[in-house]
C-alpha cells in the first residue's frame, strides 16, 4: 500500500527557536499530508552547524524541534520522523554528489550570497557553501516525489533537480526529480518590525518574530508593537504590508478568508484589531507549548520515536546509496 503513495521529505534546522513561520508555514501543512503522503520528516541538525553552535543549544533544539513535530500533530505511526544526523546515508551520500556539484553553482546561491555576507567577519565555512548538496542528498536518498518548502528554498531544489539529471545522464536513470510542493494554504509570515521581509528565527530583533514557544504575554506585547501604517484600515493589500501579514496569518490560523476578515473589522481600529491577532495565535500555540512540555519531560518516549524513525530512514536510504556507489564504480562490500 505504500508503494504507490508519493514520497515527501522535508526538513527543519534546529538552528533557532522556531517561530510561527515555520509553523504556519511549514508544520501545519505537514499534518495534512501525512496521510496521502509517505513523509519523511527529519531534524537536519547536520544542516544546522554550517554557521557556529553550541553544543549544548544544539542538543536541546534538536530534541525541541522533534517535540514540537509531534505536538503539531505529525504522527509518527503514520510518518518517518528522524534526527538527521543518525543516519549516516545523508553525509555520505552528500560526499558523493559534491563530486558532481560545480564550485560555481553553489556560490550563486542566493541564500549562499546573503549568509555569507552576514558571516563575513567571523569566518564563511566550506559547510554553507555545500549545504545545498546536502539538502540535495536528504531529498535523493529517498527519491522523494515533493519537497514541501519555502519560496526561499526553491533555488536549492532546482539544483537538487539539476544534480539528480546530471547523475541520471552520466550514468544511467537512478534518481527521481523532486518538485518544490508548496500548498496552497501554507502562508508565508512576514518580519513584524519590517513587513516586507520574511519571518526568520534567525533575526537579531526578537520583536520581529513570535516563537512557537513565546508565553501569552509576549505574544501580545510582540503584536502591539506590530509596525502597521496611518491608514487606519484592515485591508488586505501591499500598500499595508504590516496589516496585511496580521491578516494572512489569522487566516492561515482560522481558516477564514480575507474578506471575512476585513469585513469583521471593518470601522474597527488597530488596537482592537491586534488584540485579537494575539488571542488567536495563544489560543492556537497554548496546547502546542504544553504538549512540548510534556514530551521533552519523556525523554524515553522521544528517544523511541528517532530510534524507529531512523531505522526505516536507513534501511531506505542505505538501498539508493548502495546503488549510487555501485554505478561510480566502487567495489561493494558485500554482494
Ligand atoms: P527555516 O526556518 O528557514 O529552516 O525553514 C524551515 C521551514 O519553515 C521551511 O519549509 C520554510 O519555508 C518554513 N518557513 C520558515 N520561515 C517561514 C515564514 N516566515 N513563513 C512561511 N514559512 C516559513
Ligand atoms: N534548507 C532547508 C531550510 O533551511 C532545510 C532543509 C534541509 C530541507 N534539507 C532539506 C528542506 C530537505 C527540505 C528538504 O529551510
Amino acid at each position: 500500500m505504500e508503494q504507490n503513495k508519493k514520497v515527501i521529505f522535508s526538513g527543519i534546522q534546529p538552528s533557532g527557536n522556531l517561530t510561527i513561520g515555520n509553523y504556519l508555514g511549514a508544520l501545519k501543512n505537514w499534518v495534512k499530508l501525512q496521510d496521502e503522503y509517505d513523509c519523511y520528516f527529519c531534524v537536519v541538525d547536520l544542516h544546522a552547524i554550517t554557521v557556529k553552535q553550541e553544543p549544548k543549544n544544539l542538543r536541546q533544539r534538536t530534541l525541541e524541534v522533534l517535540a514540537i513535530y509531534l505536538a503539531s500533530g505529525i504522527e509518527p505511526s503514520k510518518n518517518t520522523l528522524f534526527i538527521q544526523s543518525h543516519v549516516h546515508t545523508h553525509a555520505e551520500a552528500a560526499w558523493l554528489l559534491n563530486c558532481f556539484t560545480y564550485t560555481g553553482e553553489l556560490s550563486r546561491m542566493t541564500q549562499f550570497k546573503d549568509k555569507s555576507r552576514k558571516y563575513a567577519e567571523t569566518s564563511v565555512s566550506a559547510g554553507l557553501l555545500n549545504y545545498p548538496v546536502l539538502m540535495a542528498a536528504d531529498i535523493l536518498i529517498y527519491n522523494a516525489d515533493l519537497v514541501p518548502v519555502g519560496q526561499d528554498q526553491k533555488q536549492h531544489l532546482e539544483l537538487t533537480r539539476d544534480l539528480a539529471q546530471r547523475f541520471n545522464n552520466l550514468y544511467s536513470p537512478t534518481f527521481k526529480l523532486p518538485e518544490p510542493y508548496i500548498p496552497e494554504t501554507a502562508a508565508k509570515v512576514m518580519d513584524l518590525q519590517e513587513p516586507t521581509k520574511k519571518m526568520s528565527k534567525s533575526s537579531d530583533n526578537p520583536n520581529s518574530y513570535i516563537l512557537i514557544m513565546d508565553p501569552p504575554e509576549v505574544i501580545r506585547k510582540k503584536i502591539s508593537r506590530a509596525v502597521t501604517d496611518s491608514l487606519g484600515i484592515v485591508k488586505y493589500n501591499d500598500e499595508q504590508p504590516g496589516v496585511k501579514n496580521l491578516i494572512s496569518i489569522i487566516s492561515a490560523i482560522t481558516g477564514l478568508s480575507v474578506k471575512e476578515i476585513e469585513e469583521k473589522y471593518e470601522g474597527k481600529g488597530y488596537a482592537e484589531f491586534k488584540e485579537d491577532v494575539a488571542e488567536i495565535i495563544i489560543n492556537e500555540l497554548e496546547p502546542i507549548q504544553k504538549k512540548v512540555k510534556e514530551l521533552l519531560d519523556d525523554k524515553t518516549y522521544l528517544q523511541s520515536v528517532y530510534k524507529e524513525g531512523a531505522q526505516k530512514a536507513l534501511y531506505v536510504s542505505n538501498k539508493m546509496v548502495r546503488k549510487m556507489k555501485k554505478k561510480i564504480g566502487f567495489i561493494p562490500f558485500e554482494k
